[in-house]
């Protein structure tokens, strides 16, 4: 089955399509020139919808499957910042980098090293009869410090509940393991199975 990806997110192309292995996984901008698309829903889940309503619409297509990811980190010592703002923490067109050290700068104003924090994945299933959500979560601690350069985003500074090294350092097997978007790809994986 084709599964076209509504993100052109390296790093979650990557991981999605290291989780969906037995799929044939194209992101939309392999297909078409890529657009933006306005994320302005209150929810990782309503998001999720936008961007694959959106990508569905403009391939117009009959017989296609399309998956958005909408995700981000919440931390508890901010409560629940930066959410579903977590792609433009540092401001309009920040990169994963600037994002990742203001959130370590509004940690530290809290006067803090470390804070619970957890991430969070909403995967959307549009297809041409039907539309599915589901959901994934990997609790865990935000450090102020960036530890190794594995993974993407804010994960060299998020160690896993249950581990002591940043997802920068851990391998990538331990990642695909644990992380929110695993879980949220393995139930989608049980819905694709019935279309
Ligand atoms: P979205 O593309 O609007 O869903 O934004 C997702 C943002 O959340 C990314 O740009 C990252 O900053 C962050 N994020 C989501 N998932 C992960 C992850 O697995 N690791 C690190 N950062 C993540």
């Amino acid at each position: 089955m084709k599964l076209v990806l509504a993100t052109s997110n390296k790093g979650k192309v990557r991981e999605i399509k290291a989780l969906m292995q037995g799929y044939e996984v194209v992101p939309y901008s392999e297909l078409m020139k890529e657009f933006e698309i306005i994320e302005d829903a209150d929810t990782f889940k309503e998001n999720a919808l936008i961007k694959a309503r959106a990508v569905f619409k403009a391939l117009n297509e009959d017989d296609v499957v399309v998956i958005a990811d909408d995700s981000g980190i919440s931390v508890d010592v901010l409560d629940g910042a930066p959410g579903i703002f977590s792609a433009r923490y540092g401001g309009e067109g920040a990169s994963d980098k600037d994002n990742l050290y203001k959130l370590i700068g509004e940690i530290k104003k809290k006067g803090v090293e470390s804070s619970p924090a957890h991430y969070t994945a909403a995967i959307a299933i549009v297809t041409p009869t039907s539309q599915y959500t589901v959901h994934g979560w990997m609790y865990g601690d935000v450090i102020t410090q960036v530890r190794g350069d594995g993974g993407f985003g804010y994960d060299p500074m998020f160690i896993p509940l249950g581990y002591d090294k940043t997802l920068g350092e851990l391998d990538d097997e331990i990642k695909k393991k644990l992380s929110h978007r695993s879980k949220a790809l393995s139930l989608a994986k049980e819905i694709l199975q019935t279309l």
